[in-house]
């Protein structure tokens, strides 16, 4: 259906999802370089953990959240990939404060 354009001058740029790592073209957003990784999924929903991926593409719909570089929340269609950044599927509800390192299993 679309063809990219000067697909031989592509660069790469390592990123991991989930601790896999995957080699993704330059330039991208993080959602595109996903989607054309072949990845399914981003997110599962709070409510009923059902697995959800982008759809707008733009900023609008919030299909497209992941935790990159730790940080929940991320719309993924909006930030252009880079060397090195870890991104995870967001799965349920994000903490609105990520959790410290010294605090970790002491919630009950
Ligand atoms: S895909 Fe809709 S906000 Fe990112």
């Amino acid at each position: 259906m679309f063809t990219r354009v000067n697909k031989n001058n592509a660069k790469f740029v390592s990123i991991s999802l989930d601790n896999q790592t995957v080699k993704v073209r330059k330039g991208l957003t993080v959602a595109a370089a996903l989607l054309e990784a072949n990845i399914g999924h981003f997110r599962q929903t709070p409510v009923s953990g059902k697995p959800r991926a982008p759809f707008c593409m733009m900023g609008v719909c919030f299909d497209c959240l992941v935790v990159i570089d730790g940080m929940a929340n991320q719309q993924s269609c909006l930030i252009e990939v880079c060397e090195g950044m870890r991104i995870e599927r967001q799965i349920g509800p994000a903490d609105i404060i990520p959790e410290k390192p010294e605090d970790q299993g002491t919630k009950p």
